[in-house]
C-alpha cells in the first residue's frame, strides 16, 4: 500500500484521488438537482476545504456564488473552554440558500457553531456539505446534508486536510498507519 511520511508519522492511502473525484461529481449532481431555481452562495471554510470547494464548485451548473471564511478558535480566559469566531463573511446572506463546505466533520462542534452563526443572518436555508464525516466521533445531533465519505475515527491527511500544516497537497486521502 502506498504510504507517506509526514514529520514523525506514517500514513497510508485510504481514499484515492479517483474515488474522491468520482464522489465530488456525484455530490455536485445532487446539489444541481436539489438547488435548481435558487442562486446559492457556497461558503468554503478555510483552510481545509479549499480543494474540495474548488472541485465541487466547478460541478455546479447554475448561477452560484462562493465566499471563504475562517473559524478562529482560541482558548477562553475563563473556564468556558474554546471560544470561536467566524471571520471573512462580507456578503449578506439574508434570504439566501447557503451551502457551507467543510473538509471534515469530526465532533461536529465546528459544524453546529457555523450553522448557528450563519443562521443569525436570516438566510432562507443553510445546507452543509462535508467531504468526510466521522460518525463515531460526532457529539452533536447535527444534520450533514451532503457527505462524501463516512470514515472511521482515525486521523486523516491529504486533499486539503493537514497534519500540523503539512499534507494538504496530497492528491489522495491518507490515514495514520
Ligand atoms: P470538529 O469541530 O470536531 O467537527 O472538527 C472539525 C475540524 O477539525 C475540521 O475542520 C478539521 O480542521 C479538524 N479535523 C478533524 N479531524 C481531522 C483529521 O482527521 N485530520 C485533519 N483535520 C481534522
Ligand atoms: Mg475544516
Amino acid at each position: 500500500m502506498e504510504s507517506v511520511i509526514i514529520k514523525d508519522k506514517k500514513f497510508e492511502v485510504s481514499i484515492t484521488a479517483s474515488a474522491i473525484s468520482q464522489r465530488v461529481k456525484e455530490l455536485g449532481a445532487k446539489l444541481n438537482e436539489d438547488l435548481k431555481n435558487t442562486r446559492p452562495i457556497f461558503v468554503s471554510v478555510l483552510n481545509g476545504s479549499f480543494l474540495f470547494a474548488a472541485d465541487l464548485f466547478r460541478e455546479i451548473k447554475m448561477d452560484a456564488e462562493i465566499t471563504f471564511i475562517r473559524v478562529s478558535s482560541y482558548e477562553g480566559t475563563q473556564s468556558t473552554g474554546s471560544v470561536k469566531s467566524v471571520v471573512g463573511i462580507k456578503e449578506s446572506l439574508e434570504g439566501r440558500t447557503v451551502v457551507i463546505i467543510e473538509d471534515i466533520v469530526d465532533t461536529g462542534d465546528t459544524a453546529v457553531y457555523l450553522i448557528n452563526e450563519l443562521k443569525k443572518q436570516n438566510p432562507k436555508q443553510v445546507l452543509f456539505a462535508s467531504l468526510l464525516l466521522k460518525p463515531d466521533a460526532l457529539k452533536h445531533p447535527v444534520k450533514i446534508d451532503y457527505v462524501g465519505f463516512e470514515v472511521p475515527n482515525d486521523f486523516l491527511v491529504g486533499y486539503g486536510l493537514d497534519y500540523d500544516g503539512l499534507g494538504r497537497n496530497l492528491k489522495d486521502i491518507y490515514t495514520l498507519a
